[in-house]
């Protein structure tokens, strides 16, 4: 399939985001196509990364199918794609999303099983996540005793803002700030255990909800390399940063070249493009429809102890 930096499909556009062209299918869908840009550092590259919007979408998918149970999402009730839309673009099915349209929550409902990121700066400088005291001692990328629920702001432009429970209970009142939290930590207790399975830490993610006909759905994308740190648990190693599984090659490349993280970024090398790619499409292999959920054997035995209760 050949590679996608933009689209330009025959419907009014929604919105354009970093990674995703979102096009008005009627006034109640969407339809949100996963291009194949990639940012890093939070600039678009210049170079698209091959497969990576396939992998998005579907990994999306799936997970939007497994966690149905779970909490309700923006998967429309009919999930195929008007034919006249795609006649030209066929291949654009595949990462492709037939959603409802919801009134976006405008915060990042993001939970931390480990300590990385943004996460393990506020501990180093507070001692706390969040708010939230935590033991003394941490190091880098170990587990936390409990998952905790770290919310931020949506930054229309620059960064977002990490905010505490009691402020986002403060900004969007306490029942809604209670039901994104016990939503957030039951859809990450899920998916932490089933990426074990897999051989995949999930060591901290990023949810995002809506309004939708009174009730709050999931939205977005959910549980993709783009919104999460999976780290290898066969290379988990506490103590400094874990590689990413995604962007290490991206990130390590910018770092060598000397870039100034100010855009524009430049293009990646033929290397660099290809072993994010295969890295995405391993993503998918491990975590997709057909992932290799594991029987609850000798290896995942060994690998609950990661699981965080
Ligand atoms: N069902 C939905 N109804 C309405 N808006 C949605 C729905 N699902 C996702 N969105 C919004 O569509 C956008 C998805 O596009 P995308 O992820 O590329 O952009 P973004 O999140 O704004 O920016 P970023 O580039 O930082 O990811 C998000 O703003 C998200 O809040
Ligand atoms: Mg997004």
């Amino acid at each position: 399939m050949t590679p996608i930096l933009t689209t330009s499909l025959p419907l009014p556009l929604h919105s354009q985001g970093k990674v995703r062209d979102t096009y008005r299918l009627s006034d109640r869908e969407l339809l949100m196509v996963a291009t194949d840009r990639i940012s890093a550092f939070d600039v678009v590259l210049p170079t698209p990364i091959p497969e990576k919007g396939r992998v998005l979408n579907q990994l999306s998918l799936a997970w939007f199918r497994e966690t149905a149970g779970l909490v309700r999402n923006h998967l429309a009730p009919d999930l195929s794609i008007p034919t006249s839309v795609l006649s030209e673009q066929p291949d654009l099915e595949q990462r492709s999303m037939r959603v409802v349209m919801a009134e976006p929550i405008l915060f990042e409902c993001v939970v931390r099983g480990y300590i990385s990121g943004s996460g393990w700066k506020d501990y180093q400088r507070s001692g706390s996540i969040a708010g939230e005291r935590l033991p003394e001692g941490l190091r880098e990328s170990d587990r936390l005793p409990e998952p905790v629920f770290t919310p931020a702001t949506k930054a229309t432009s620059g960064h977002d803002e990490n905010i505490s429970p009691a402020e986002l209970a403060h900004r969007t009142g306490r029942e809604l700030a209670q039901t994104l939290e016990r939503l957030s930590l039951s859809l990450y207790g899920f998916a932490a255990e089933r990426a074990l399975q897999s051989g995949l830490i999930l060591a901290d993610t990023k949810f995002e909800f809506g309004f939708h006909g009174g009730d709050v759905i999931l939205i977005d994308e959910l549980l993709t390399p783009d919104s999460s740190r999976f780290w290898d648990a066969q290379r988990y190693r506490p103590g400094g940063p874990q590689p990413s599984f995604d962007k290490q090659f991206v990130r390590d490349y910018l770092e060598q070249v000397g870039w100034n993280k100010q855009p524009p970024a430049p293009p990646l090398p033929d290397e660099v493009v290809e072993g994010t790619s295969v890295r995405y499409l391993e993503a998918l292999r491990r975590l997709g429809p057909a992932g290799p959920r594991e029987p609850r054997g000798e290896r995942s035995e060994r690998l609950r102890r990661h699981v965080p209760s």
